[in-house]
């Protein structure tokens, strides 16, 4: 399995290379195509790329042909500071013209067993299932935390818990808050996943992955390795700056 890297200047770069990278994909469905299904990812780091869609010019992405789902979400109510929609509503949601059938958000506010089972369903009722019966998102957004995690699976996660379908309920290891996340092999089923970081807050995690080190190998963020899908680390200046010149090429 392949997979590439891109390593821009800044974060602000880092937005438009992503943009670049995925304008068809955003810009070119036409009326008769299938749609195009897109999990997002929470947390900070890809605020700046939400907004930077919300700032297309109108008409440029085809928004009424672009499902929206979330890879992960904080199991609190969809209004709280915490919450992954509420950032992407404000964020983007609220700046576009995109019909609520499209929006696929978890219920935060939810019982999360029930939720997480609800949620797997509406996957399955709207995408396309693979041969292994998994659901075949076009593209997967995610980011990374500090210690390894990717959406909200986290070191100690069940990492294929399947039990409620194609998402599962975890919770943080520091404050305990319920998550529902997207499983690895759902990850894994992706046609493309985008790891988009920034910083040097996560510089020594990328090293540890991308430099395949002994002990980052049973971390989730390592084990993101679509099976056929594309995979690309989109990373700032300041998280490759502990990445070695063979480990900067595309490999
Ligand atoms: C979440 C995300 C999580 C995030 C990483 C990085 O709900 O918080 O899904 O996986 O991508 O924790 O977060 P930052 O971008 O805030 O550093």
């Amino acid at each position: 399995m392949k997979y590439q890297m891109k390593i821009y200047d800044d974060p602000d770069s880092l937005v438009t290379g992503i943009y670049d990278h995925l304008k068809d994909l955003f810009t070119s469905p036409l009326p008769d195509d299938p749609p195009v299904h897109i999990a997002l990812a929470g947390g900070n780091t890809p605020r700046a790329f939400y907004d930077y869609l919300a700032s297309r010019p109108e008409g440029e992405i085809r928004w009424n042909k672009i499902h929206l789902w979330w890879g992960d979400e904080r199991c609190v109510p969809p209004g709280n500071s915490e919450s992954n929609y509420r950032m992407v509503r404000e964020k983007l949601l609220d700046r576009i013209d995109i019909c609520a059938r499209n929006v696929h958000r978890i219920r935060g506010e939810a019982n999360p067993d029930s939720e997480a089972l609800r949620y797997s369903k509406e996957i399955e009722e709207n995408l396309p299932i693979s041969s292994t019966g998994l659901p075949v998102f076009d593209l997967i957004l995610l980011g990374i935390g500090e210690d390894g995690h990717t959406a909200s699976i986290f070191p100690d996660s069940d990492f294929k818990n399947e039990s409620t379908g194609y998402s599962m309920v975890t919770s943080h290891p520091k404050n305990g808050q319920s998550r529902i996340t997207l499983t690895l092999p759902v990850l894994n089923q992706a046609r493309r996943v985008i790891f988009m970081v920034s910083g040097g807050s996560k510089a020594d995690m990328v090293e540890m992955i991308i430099g395949k080190q002994d002990e980052a190998i049973d971390l989730p963020a390592a084990k993101v390795f679509p099976e056929e899908g594309e995979l690309i680390w989109f990373l700032d200046r300041d998280a490759a700056i502990h990445l070695n010149r063979q480990e900067k090429k595309s490999i």
